[in-house]
């Protein structure tokens, strides 16, 4: 265990906060020797630490989960059940899949982050989220101190959500994942508009899928090692029709895309590009100049500026466009 140590190299929007205390977790028998400790103080879990805005010093433990396997549970003609622990790294696991010819998971490919994270999020991209390969997940519940089995139901995934984002927050603490996914013929999903035009140029296999989507996501999303960000900043606002329609009338260029009955999706990106704000930089922190949703830290930034500028968009595009964006990061 560390005292007082900053957080700036385990947070990708590299933001200067120190912990009191650190502990870094290799296996779940490392868990629940400090379970005592867990459970008399205030505590936070980190993995990638690439969906956390840090905005003050955390005078309680910060434990980093770094348990690492990944292990094949059960195999049958058509897929694989596998299992995660939490402290993979996303993207590497992605790769692992690949190379073995595992589908269901290219579309997610270069997402930073931990796999213990994605399920919190239900992390998505380019029409395809955790959820659709998900089988459940093993978490060490704080109030009995014992392990516990989510099925994909229990998780009540949503756009960007689930229960431990909610009902669950700081109850219980991931330590594996299961995932199903497909062995050959594999089903892709290659209808979000901008993964047809690059994956146009190469035969279509999963492997070329993510090479185009890691193409595309290298285009567009600053990488956290070069500049601190935490991908989007904001969720993409779901608006009632009429309300839609009404926007129409005066942006009829506006893009969209169905939702639930009766809603529609607009990208975030867009309004904020609308008002101006893509590339602006002011002081320490600024809008990415390729990707308007993605807030970013030139260097010395603290939380609060990061907030400051994200109050400023937010006010504009209630102004202008009627519509409450809601942060997409976890603030604390
Ligand atoms: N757009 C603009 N200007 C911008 C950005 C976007 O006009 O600066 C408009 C364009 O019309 C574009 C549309 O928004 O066609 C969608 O943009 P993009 O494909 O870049 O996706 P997004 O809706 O901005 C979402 C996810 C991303 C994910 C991409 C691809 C959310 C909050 N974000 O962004 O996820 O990678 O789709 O699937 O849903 C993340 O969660 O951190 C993240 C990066």
């Amino acid at each position: 265990m560390k005292q007082n140590i900053s957080l700036k190299n385990y947070n990708t929007f590299g933001i200067d906060v120190k912990t009191k205390s650190f502990i870094s977790i290799k296996s779940k028998k490392d868990l629940l020797e400090i379970l005592d400790l867990i459970k008399n103080h205030s505590f936070r879990i980190l993995g990638g630490g690439s969906n956390i805005l840090l905005t003050k010093d955390f005078y309680g433990l910060t434990i980093l989960m770094q348990n690492k396997g990944i292990r094949v549970l059960s195999e049958s003609e058509n897929e694989i059940i596998v299992e995660v622990q939490a402290g993979e790294n996303w993207h590497e696991f992605v790769l692992w899949a690949l190379e073995r010819d595992y589908g269901g998971i290219e579309n997610l490919a270069l997402i930073p982050g931990s796999v213990g994270a994605a399920p919190i999020q239900n992390i998505g991209a380019y029409g395809v989220e955790l959820k659709s390969v998900f089988h459940s997940c093993k978490v060490l519940d704080l109030e009995s101190s014992s392990f516990k089995t989510f099925d994909k139901e229990a998780c009540e995934f949503g756009y960007r959500t689930s229960i431990f984002k909610n009902l669950l927050k700081e109850k219980i603490i991931i330590t594996s994942v299961n995932l199903r996914l497909q062995k050959k013929p594999h089903q892709t999903q290659t209808s979000y508009g901008s993964i047809q035009n690059e994956i146009k140029k190469r035969p279509l296999n999963i492997q070329n899928i993510a090479k185009a989507i890691i193409s595309i996501r290298k285009s567009k999303l600053p990488d956290p090692k070069e500049i601190g960000n935490c991908g989007s900043f904001f969720k993409n606002p779901v608006i009632t029709i009429q309300h839609f329609e009404k926007l129409l009338r005066t942006f009829p260029e506006i893009p969209h895309y169905p939702d639930k009955k009766n809603k529609v999706k607009v990208p975030a990106g867009w309004l904020i590009e609308k008002l101006g704000f893509k590339g602006k930089r002011y002081g320490n922190v600024g809008v990415h100049k390729k990707q308007a949703l993605v807030l970013i830290n030139y260097g010395q930034a603290e939380g609060k500026e990061v907030l400051e500028l994200a109050s400023k968009i937010q006010a504009q595009v209630l102004k202008v466009f009627m519509i409450k964006l809601e942060i997409e990061v976890t603030l604390m």
